[in-house]
């Protein structure tokens, strides 16, 4: 299938020298899991193309294929709230942000993408006034069934309305701005709703930490954007803000940066951070690195197949833990299907009883996983590896191994350790 359309400049500066970098071939959408109906249908799901950029202009690594944003978020089915480690990042970070801003019950965060509202909640035990915008209608209806007060739309000139100029001290958009098209007019809408003395605080996958780790499978359709900070400084620039702070979070997604932003002259600025973050980009996310990249991630697809065909001689029973849209891709580009993994695990009810788009292998409740007792599982949620071998003990003990993917394709088990 086609595309819904093909841009033909840079999603930010607007330059025409966008250079190939990697091409996925098609792949099925990252988090269109299938209802069992839709999984016995032997009508193929649709296939989009998956090719990664470089703008040789400002350095923005991006896909310029794009799929109806209506296909992909109407019906959501990532929650934020799976994984404890989350919910302890989200509660840091919102203890952070209230101590920075010296938030008070009158002061107005919005968050952007607000998923279950996770974030929010953590603001609202301190007591702010929160406004969540989700345009997913079942996550924006579990929020306000929850009582986060939550508008279903997408962000943009509308919310602005909505809100009113500047009426947000502090806006918080985590793993959002690597899905927007139009990055202008969003960051134009984020400038109008933030108060004069008011933070935007983002997070971003870092691309420097995405290509360094082969972290291919995080490149879906839904993330239009790779993203460095010296291009996002200089796109918040065009709109009347100003990076003034970064903070890495090695552990999060791969390795994760919180951005922090302001209107110009509002906030002292952490010029040595910044410069430092700009100088490992210059090196760690250019042309060349993304053609390492492209180099590497067709070497882990053959060695990570290699592998599990290996052990299914030998008669394995393998299964995949965790059925994050990463795995969607990473199972579709590597060929891996119902012929290697019996079932992949999930806790997400939403996902369980459907079935990985593409390979059409079945997620079913982590109880499955210590019925079966599989010789092995390949670590699809990788993302959370510390939190689940810690839940995993019993499995591990009795002998049950995991199987990483990254950096490369390797074996964790109570013996291999
Ligand atoms: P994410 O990597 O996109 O955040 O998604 C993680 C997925 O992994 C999510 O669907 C929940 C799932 N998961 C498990 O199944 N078991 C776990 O222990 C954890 C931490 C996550
Ligand atoms: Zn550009």
């Amino acid at each position: 299938m086609s595309p819904a359309s093909t841009q033909s400049a840079c999603r930010t500066c607007g330059s025409p020298r966008l250079r190939l970098g990697l091409d996925l071939g098609l792949l099925p959408l990252a988090n269109s899991f299938l209802p069992p109906q839709r999984a016995v249908d032997p009508t193929p799901e649709p296939r989009y193309p998956l090719r990664v950029f470089y703008c040789e202009n400002c350095g923005l690594i991006q896909l310029r294929d794009i799929v109806d944003m209506r296909e992909m978020y109407d019906d959501y089915a990532f929650l934020t709230a799976t994984a404890t480690t989350s919910l302890i990042h989200f509660d840091q970070y919102a203890e952070d942000m209230t101590r920075r801003l010296s938030l008070k019950s009158a002061d107005l965060v919005v968050d952007i993408g607000s998923n279950d509202g996770t974030l929010l909640k953590a603001f609202r035990r301190r007591g702010t006034t929160v406004l969540g915008v989700e345009p997913a209608r079942n996550l924006a209806n579990q929020a306000m069934a929850e009582g986060v007060p939550t508008l279903n739309e997408y962000f943009g000139p509308d919310t602005v309305e909505r809100i009113g100029p500047h009426g947000a001290r502090l806006i918080t958009a985590n793993n959002v701005v690597s899905h927007v098209q139009d990055l202008n007019g969003f960051m134009e809408s984020v400038s109008n709703t933030l108060a004069s003395e008011g933070i935007f605080a983002f997070e971003v996958p870092w691309v420097v930490d995405v290509l360094r780790h082969y972290n291919f499978d995080i490149i879906y359709h839904e993330h239009l954007s790779y993203f460095g900070f010296k291009p996002l400084s200089d796109l918040l620039g065009r709109h009347d803000l100003e990076l003034i702070d970064l903070q890495h979070f090695p552990l999060i997604h791969g390795g994760s940066f919180r951005g922090l932003a302001a209107h110009p002259r509002t906030f002292p600025r952490q010029s040595d951070t910044i410069t430092r973050v700009f100088q490992d980009e210059k090196t760690g996310a250019d042309f060349a690195t993304l053609n390492e990249f492209a180099y590497r991630v067709h070497d882990i697809r053959r060695r990570l197949l290699e592998l599990l065909q290996d052990l299914k001689k030998k008669g394995k029973k393998i299964v995949g833990y965790g059925a994050p849209a990463k795995a969607t891709i990473l199972l579709n580009y590597c060929s891996i299907d119902r012929s290697i993994l019996d079932f992949v695990t999930d806790t997400t009810p939403l996902k369980q009883g459907r079935f990985v788009p593409g390979v059409r292998i079945p997620i079913v409740d982590p109880d499955e996983l210590r019925k079966a007792k599989p010789d092995y599982a390949l670590l699809l949620a990788w993302n959370f590896k510390d939190e689940i071998l810690k839940k995993e003990q019993e499995y591990l003990r009795s002998g049950g191994q995991f199987i990483i993917p990254f950096p490369e394709p390797s074996i964790l088990g109570q013996n291999s350790r």
